[in-house]
């Protein structure tokens, strides 16, 4: 079986176009190669097929997990995430860990989150002044924000959390360590790549463990830890700490650097758009929400949902052999020309009044299906949160012309981090 036509450039040239400049690589693939189309990178092993008509993104995200199991595109998260990890199971150990891990972050315990995620951030722009690269500004913010209602962590362990944390993710965020991690995947001794990334994993895993027995000691906060530590398995037991270890990096991984990217991604929209934030200071709710679909639709922070075939599968009538991965292309379907009006426009105004209701299945940012991401309803909140506590600075950018998309781990972002003068 043929897959669809794709770039024929190496692999490891696709990889670094992938990775340094991901906004333009898949932007002329499409033009090029149309919809699907098939690239190749050191990002996964096989061939990735990506589609973005929603047509085909409504069968990838119906495909059965059995079949197409989205845990397996995740593989390399393992030595991090864990066994345990949401993000690698599938079928029913995934829904379980699922049904798990949406209650705390949806209805009324999410929305008491609001006034803590408020403050933090009133105290974060309240320093803003002069030049701000927005992005480690908003790694820092988010990190503080899931530390403290994922854990109820604060203070000195707080500190200590963040700095492992950040120690860990910096191993995987650099495009050079990223790809001297996945050309060499063994662990070398101290100083080699995997051997330095294991342990500060290590490190990051002694801290979170303490914080788990010191919670199950003396519990009673809000957090969602609290919450966990109630749950109980058909016999009745409660989770081990390992299964908790797991649930917990999974959150402060999947809810921290994808928050901060698109916040950063809000900053360099609106130093560019004064009209935009202009209006944002009248304190309309319903257009600071447009606001946040638009800069989730423009410049999403992660640019696919992937699975990988275990068998051949048809995609908007289209045969796929088994062993590849396919992917709804979030970063393409969200710019459809021939879905979205004025497709590459920044206007908040397309979401309100008359504008006919985008097709949801075109705007993607938080994949779907049975993956589809267990944060939203929160990370939507979070940035409502953010730019509401932002509406009143003076923004400008540092320079006129947009900033460019690059990757960094998992997720896309601005090129010279989202900077912007203050004041
Ligand atoms: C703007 C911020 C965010 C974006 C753009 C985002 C996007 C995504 C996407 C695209 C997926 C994969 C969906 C798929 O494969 O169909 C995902 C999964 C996930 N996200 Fe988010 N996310 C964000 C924030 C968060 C937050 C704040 C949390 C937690 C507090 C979170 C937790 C998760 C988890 C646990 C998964 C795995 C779900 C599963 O495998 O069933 N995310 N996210």
């Amino acid at each position: 079986m043929e897959l669809p036509p794709g770039p024929r450039a190496p692999a490891a040239w696709q990889t670094v176009a992938w990775m340094a400049r991901p906004a333009a690589f898949m932007r002329r693939a499409h033009e090029r190669f149309g919809d699907p189309v098939t690239i190749r990178t050191y990002w996964t092993e096989e061939p990735m097929v990506l589609v973005s008509h929603p047509d085909a993104v409504r069968d990838v995200f119906r495909l059965d997990p059995a079949i197409a199991p989205a845990g397996e595109s995740w593989e390399f998260l393992r030595p991090f995430a864990g066994e345990h990890s949401i993000l690698l199971l599938d079928g029913d150990a995934h829904l379980r860990e699922r049904r798990l891990m949406n209650a705390p972050f949806h209805g009324e315990r999410m929305r008491a989150f609001g006034p803590v995620i408020a403050q933090l951030a009133r105290e974060e722009l309240g320093t803003w002044r002069g030049r701000v690269v927005t992005l480690e500004r908003m790694r820092r913010l988010t990190l503080e924000i899931i530390l403290r209602v994922v854990l109820g962590a604060r203070d000195r362990e707080a500190a200590d959390l963040r700095a492992a944390v950040d120690a860990t993710l910096d191993r995987v965020r650099s495009m050079p360590r990223m790809l001297a991690m996945a050309l060499v995947q063994r662990d070398l001794g101290p100083r080699s790549p995997w051997g330095r990334f294991r342990r500060s994993v290590e490190r990051f895993d002694a801290l979170l463990l303490a914080v788990i027995a010191r919670r199950r000691a003396d519990p009673g906060d809000d957090s969602v830890l609290s919450f966990l530590l109630e749950q109980r398995d058909e016999d009745g037991r409660p989770p081990s700490d390992r299964h908790l270890r797991d649930q917990l990096v999974a959150l402060l991984v999947g809810g921290h650097d994808s928050s901060a990217s698109a916040l950063a991604w809000a900053f360099e929209r609106l130093a560019r758009h004064p009209d935009v934030h202009a209006r944002l200071r009248e304190g309309d709710p319903a257009y600071l929400d447009a606001v946040v679909k638009e800069v989730l639709r423009l410049r999403p922070s992660l640019t696919i949902a992937p699975r990988r075939l275990l068998a051949p599968v048809e995609i908007a009538g289209r045969p796929l052999p088994a062993g590849v991965q396919v992917a709804a292309c979030i970063w393409l379907a969200n710019r459809r020309e021939d879905l979205w009006p004025q497709a590459g426009a920044f206007r908040p105004d397309r979401w309100l009044g008359e504008e006919p209701k985008p097709n949801p299945l075109s705007w993607i940012p938080f994949g779907g299906g049975v993956r589809r991401c267990t944060g939203a309803p929160f990370a939507e909140m979070e940035m409502r949160e953010v730019l509401r506590a932002a509406a009143g600075l003076r923004l400008r950018p540092v320079r006129a012309e947009p900033e460019r998309a690059r990757r960094s781990m998992l997720v896309v972002v601005p090129a010279r981090g989202g900077e912007v003068l203050v004041g």
